[in-house]
């Protein structure tokens, strides 16, 4: 042995035992207890440690030359199976050499989708954790970085903060313990956590060098999240984080042109808000940083990154997940459940609940871009009318814009607006109308008041040198208001009530809010920065983060635009939300395009320009679904596509689904054939009524489902998985769903289907249709679905509340409810309705509502009103049916009395009493003596 090689042994020893004796942070919160992690990677810390040091160089750009990975680690570090290794090139390609210039293994392989060739060694260094220290509801540590990582400007000492937020939320963040930097302010801020006296589900442990964390269930132990599988890195425009998944069943992270179940075979998800129209590995018009995992054992959890930055996932079929983010702080919080249902509620106990939409905006919506002025409009909504198809909400386009410029309209062709919408109003239906961002910018002073007045108040976005911004959308050249600046949404309310007291509209829809832009980033382009070109740019359509929209370097008041992009809409929402309470004193509906955590609180979204073709239908269903995950309830699809011809059997189907979305609104683009329901031939007409009527008589229900999402935040339209977590077949499904926990709707998603295998979790469901009840032990049961039905299932044990339809909700809410009991196999069901008055503010928080129960048992129905504002006076029963009743009854009872109207089948079991009226708002019970 040389000298040297004696030499380096004894530095080895040494720097082992130093290694052995220094403090080794592993710790936990208070409750969860103490786990080491593995001592041989310990020892490989200290070793690896001692490696660097002896071998890493400093080259003359002052940065840290790394060892040779082949010579240094040998096989065992680099040794791991293809899908456990995280790339270690992922903010650019790397030669061979430049890789193991990172100290990365190297190992090409065949393809260049899939495992990276590039990859981090077992353990590479990062950040050491100091000491954990109390603080009020958790701990806290610093981090640091000894030697800068292959990312330019590291920040080298971080704080790592651990919160318990309540006993099913962990929160942790990340951020540079030296100097401030940008940070997400939801509006309205994020709610001061409950304590709750329960005992913490969740364990932590540390790896102390380099840092990581692992979390655990503590129920059974499971790992929820391990980042100890790949370095923590924090750079000024580059964080990223990876974990191991505790199972491969991930759903989250819109927004996306995919199935519930996210793709883990090494595909990557960006959230970079964008107007793009629906399709395959694009970033759409949202952003979501937040998954849910269904555990193997039916248990759940999520994890929810609240950063608003260009940010990119990168899954892997470890499995395994690694965020990259541009900017910002990492601010995790992890929920527990351990239910998919608590999940959702602790997700949304950060984000916000969702707002209750008035009774009106569950009807359906027509619009069309494309009603060229109010005489047609007027004539849609007409036709709707005299086809008998119902109708609540008529809507325009920028079609009624003066030269397409927002709170205006044209006084040629929608001179008559304010009638017209008068008109609407006096028939008991609702107008919305289309509001753009973008205000034109280039009317002679004086000609156009909301871009005069918005300059003398200095609400708009400004460019990199202060200048306003200024973008190119449907009118030419526009500036963009700031929303994150009071003024603005002062600014934002004035001009919405100037165009209120001449147009008074039921509600807003805000498009293009991403924000979009015709032209990259501004129509004098862009500075040369770090902002507009950052280090590493996720994979975004149009490569840039400019593409379609805004200068990164434009200035906002809460930060640039480089930080705030993602929170565009998600501020106009609130502000056009605010506005609209302001102005109408009533509950206001806003429908925005783009969308970021927390939206649900102000708004409805819609999916955006989808085709009108199967495919479109069919991924509507889990674009639903995952919003409704996200905490946005009130939701759909164009109905019938937006993009391209539809066809009379897509649409017939497209408005049998639709009739499901919990927000229907059929919407078409200028020069597509026509797709209101009138124009069809009598057969689809008829379908499409059918559907129309289905949901009309079931509103009642789908609005007890919104209140309870508005006070408990439960789903609305709910995936399979939620309602049957201990069932594998429903892992998958999102063909088709539930509302609530108690119909399962099975829609038709193929051309030319008049049959479809639907799964029906074990137990008895109830066809809606007739009551015909299937014993199912957890199966796919071929049902027919000739073109004029949808498959609805009652779930056994549930009682709906509905109504008899009519062609406005003004109309429906005056007619008389019936229920649908259906029996479980013990003869009990329940059921509730909320009830008010559908559009004041605030009715469950300020008691101005009613509120029943339905109890089904032992041969009868009784109802539990809890009356606090006479909202159901004058309302009745007018009837029930009774699914599962085994044999006829000798005689019904109403309150007492003996009911005439009375039919019983014996093939379905099905018990249909009519012609009752009894009080709603009263105690009433309904018997039948078997
Ligand atoms: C884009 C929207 O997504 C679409 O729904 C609307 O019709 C057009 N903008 C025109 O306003």
């Amino acid at each position: 042995m040389s000298s040297g090689s004696t030499g380096a042994v004894l530095l080895l020893l040494a720097f082992s035992l130093l290694a052995c004796l220094c403090l080794h942070y592993v710790s936990r919160l208070e409750s969860g207890p103490v786990r080491w992690v593995h001592d041989e990677q310990r020892e490989l810390s200290a070793h690896q440690r001692l490696v660097y040091e002896a071998a890493g160089r400093q080259n003359t750009s002052g940065r840290a030359v790394h060892p040779q990975t082949s010579g240094v680690y040998g096989d065992r570090e680099c040794t791991m199976a293809p899908e456990a290794r995280f790339d270690c090139g992922r903010d650019r390609s790397l030669t061979r050499g430049e890789c193991e210039g990172r100290g990365c293994c190297y190992a090409p392989l065949a393809g260049s989708a899939g495992p990276p060739w590039c990859f981090y060694p077992r353990l590479y260094p990062g950040y050491t954790m100091g000491p954990l220290t109390p603080t009020a509801r958790g701990q806290t540590a610093s981090l640091t970085r000894r030697q800068p990582s292959y990312l330019p400007r590291d920040v080298s000492s971080l704080r790592l903060e651990v919160t318990e937020e309540t006993a099913g939320c962990l929160h942790l963040t990340l951020k540079d313990a030296a100097s401030q930097r940008y940070e997400v302010h939801l509006p309205g801020g994020i709610p001061e956590s409950r304590a709750d006296n329960q005992s913490v589900l969740y364990a932590t442990e540390y790896r102390s060098d380099p840092f990581g964390f692992i979390v655990r269930r503590r129920s059974n132990g499971r790992v929820i999240m391990n980042t100890t599988v790949a370095p923590l890195l924090f750079a000024d425009q580059y964080l990223q984080l990876s974990t191991t998944l505790a199972s491969s069943l991930v759903s989250g992270l819109g927004e996306h042109y995919t199935s519930i179940l996210l793709d883990l075979n090494w595909t990557s998800l960006t959230l970079w808000n964008r107007d793009m129209a629906p399709h395959a590995d694009a970033n759409l018009y949202g952003s979501h940083p937040f998954y849910v995992v269904q555990e193997d054992d039916g248990f759940a959890h999520g994890v929810f990154l609240l950063n608003s930055n260009a940010i990119e996932v990168m899954l892997q079929p470890a499995p395994a997940l690694t965020w990259v983010s541009t900017g910002g702080i990492l601010d995790l919080y992890i929920f527990l459940g351990p239910d998919a249902h608590s999940v959702i509620r602790q997700y949304l106990s950060i984000i916000g609940r969702p707002m209750m939409p008035p009774y009106w905006s569950l009807g359906f919506h027509l619009c069309r871009w494309g009603y060229t002025t109010s005489n047609t409009t007027r004539r849609v909504a007409q036709r709707m009318h005299d086809a008998n198809l119902p109708l609540d909400v008529q809507w325009n386009d920028l079609d009624y814009a003066n030269k397409r410029r927002v709170f205006t309209f044209d006084p040629w062709r929608f001179g008559d607006l304010p009638e017209t919408v008068d008109g609407f109003h006096q028939r008991g239906m609702k107008y919305i109308l289309i509001l753009d961002p973008g205000i034109s910018s280039t009317g002679a002073p004086g000609t156009y008041p909301p871009f005069d007045d918005g300059l003398k108040r200095d609400v708009f976005i400004k460019n990199a040198t202060g200048g306003i911004l200024i973008g190119k959308v449907w009118p030419g050249p526009t500036a963009f208001p700031d929303f994150t600046n009071p003024e603005t949404r002062q600014w934002w309310e004035d001009c919405i009530r100037a165009f209120y007291a001449k147009v008074p509209v039921d509600g807003l829809w805000i498009d293009m809010n991403e924000p979009a832009s015709f032209v990259q980033g501004s129509v004098e382009g862009c500075p040369d920065s770090d902002l507009e070109n950052p280090p590493y740019t996720p994979k975004v359509v149009g490569g840039r983060l400019n593409s379609g929209t805004l200068c990164m370097s434009a200035q906002q008041k809460a930060s640039s635009h480089y930080n705030l992009h993602n929170l565009y809409g998600l501020t106009e929402a609130h502000a056009t939300h605010s506005a609209l309470l302001a102005v109408r004193r009533k509950r206001p509906f806003v429908l925005s395009r783009s969308s970021y955590p927390g939206i649900g609180r102000f708004s409805g979204v819609w999916t955006g320009d989808v085709r009108s073709d199967w495919e479109q239908l069919r991924l509507s269903v889990p674009a639903v679904l995952q919003f409704g995950l996200f905490g946005v309830p009130l939701v759909g699809a164009d109905v019938c596509g937006f993009e391209g011809d539809t066809t009379e059997e897509l649409c017939v189907r497209w408005m049998q689904l639709g009739a499901f979305y919990p927000f229907m609104r059929n919407h078409n683009d200028k020069p597509n054939a026509p797709q209101e329901p009138y124009v069809f031939g009598q057969k689809a007409q008829a379908a499409m009524r059918t559907a129309l009527n289905l949901r009309y008589s079931l509103l009642p229900f789908l609005y007890t489902l919104f209140h309870h999402a508005h006070t408990s935040a439960d789903t609305v339209a709910r995936p399979l998985f939620m309602e049957f977590p201990t069932d594998p077949n429903c892992q998958t499904i999102d063909r088709q769903f539930l509302w609530g926990s108690s119909l399962l709707i099975s829609p038709v998603l193929e051309p030319g289907a008049v049959e479809l295998a639907a799964y029906l979790p074990a137990g008895t469901w109830y066809s809606l249709h007739d009551g015909r009840p299937f014993y199912s032990g957890g199966q796919y049961l071929l049902l027919e679905a000739p073109l004029d039905t949808i498959n609805v299932h009652v779930r056994e044990g549930h009682v709906i509340p509905q109504q008899e339809p009519a062609l406005t909700t003004t109309a429906s809410r005056g007619n008389p409810f019936f229920l649908t009991v259906a029996l479980s196999a013990g003869g009990w069901a329940r059921g509730d309705l909320f009830w008010d008055d559908g559009e004041s503010l605030d009715t469950f928080e300020t008691q101005n509502y009613c509120y029943v129960v339905f109890i089904a048992g032992q041969s009868q129905v009784v109802s539990e009103p809890v009356d606090l504002n006479g909202a159901l006076d004058g309302l009745v029963l007018g009837g029930l049916q009774v699914f599962g009743v085994p044999s006829p009854p000798r005689f019904v009872l109403a309150n007492g009395e003996e009911v005439r109207d009375v039919t019983y089948r014996a093939d379905t079991e099905v018990l249909t009493v009519t012609n009752l009226a009894l009080p709603m708002s009263e105690v009433f019970t309904v018997q039948w003596a078997l």
